[in-house]
């Protein structure tokens, strides 16, 4: 870091006062899965939901960020460990101010996924991978960027030649082949509860 930087770390706000003004332990939840397998589907409906539970959570995603914040990277190795630092750093900021993020990007490696946890905190970086099979992604083809890849219009799409690596261990596996959005939404929902709410010798 260059000398001439003072970051502050002794606010008199604390991130606990945020949190208890909220009624909530903020978390960054992130979701991890292939292109089309329903990643940010299940954080909006999941944001909406928690939204009418009375949390207050955000969802960030590969598609806005990347048109925004993120608008002068693409697709190579390099650019996406530096898309996925950026918004682990972005992710982090929430954090401290209180709120639950719903982070929504491919990260396909598991070096990537552990360098966003290092920068958010392992406390408070819940991994939950969207396990669609890429045979489901593919048929689906929301966006038309599988038979663009396949055409060889698209070099490096993930899954088809470049890797996606499924986490060996996360703190939820979601499986949406037989699974309906609600139900996947409510398997999340259900899981991370206990994590974002006060406990009673918070309040
Ligand atoms: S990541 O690999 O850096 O985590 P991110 O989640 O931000 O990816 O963006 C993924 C989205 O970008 C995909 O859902 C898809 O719409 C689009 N995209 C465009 N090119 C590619 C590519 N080569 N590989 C994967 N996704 C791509």
């Amino acid at each position: 870091m260059d000398d001439n930087i003072h970051p502050i770390f002794d606010r008199l706000l604390q991130r606990s006062d945020r949190e208890k003004r909220l009624g909530q332990q903020s978390k960054a939840l992130w979701l991890t899965g292939l292109s089309g397998s329903g990643k940010s589907t299940l954080a909006q409906h999941l944001e909406q939901k928690l939204h009418n539970n009375g949390f207050f959570a955000q969802v960030l995603d590969g598609d806005n960020i990347r048109s925004g914040i993120n608008n002068n990277l693409n697709f190579t190795p390099e650019d996406r460990i530096e898309n996925i630092r950026r918004i682990s750093e972005i992710a982090k900021l929430y954090l401290n101010s209180g709120i639950i993020t719903i982070n929504s990007f491919i990260s396909p490696t598991r070096s990537i996924r552990e360098m966003a946890k290092k920068i958010i905190g392992e406390e408070d970086f819940i991994e939950i991978y969207i396990n669609t099979p890429i045979e489901i992604c593919e048929s689906r083809d929301v966006k038309g960027l599988y038979r663009k890849a396949r055409a060889g219009e698209i070099k490096g799409f993930t899954g088809i030649d470049a890797p996606y690596e499924p986490p060996l261990k996360c703190a939820l596996e979601v499986c949406t082949e037989n699974t309906s959005i609600s139900e996947s939404v409510n398997k999340i929902y259900d899981y991370i509860k206990s994590y974002i709410s006060l406990t009673n010798t918070d309040s």
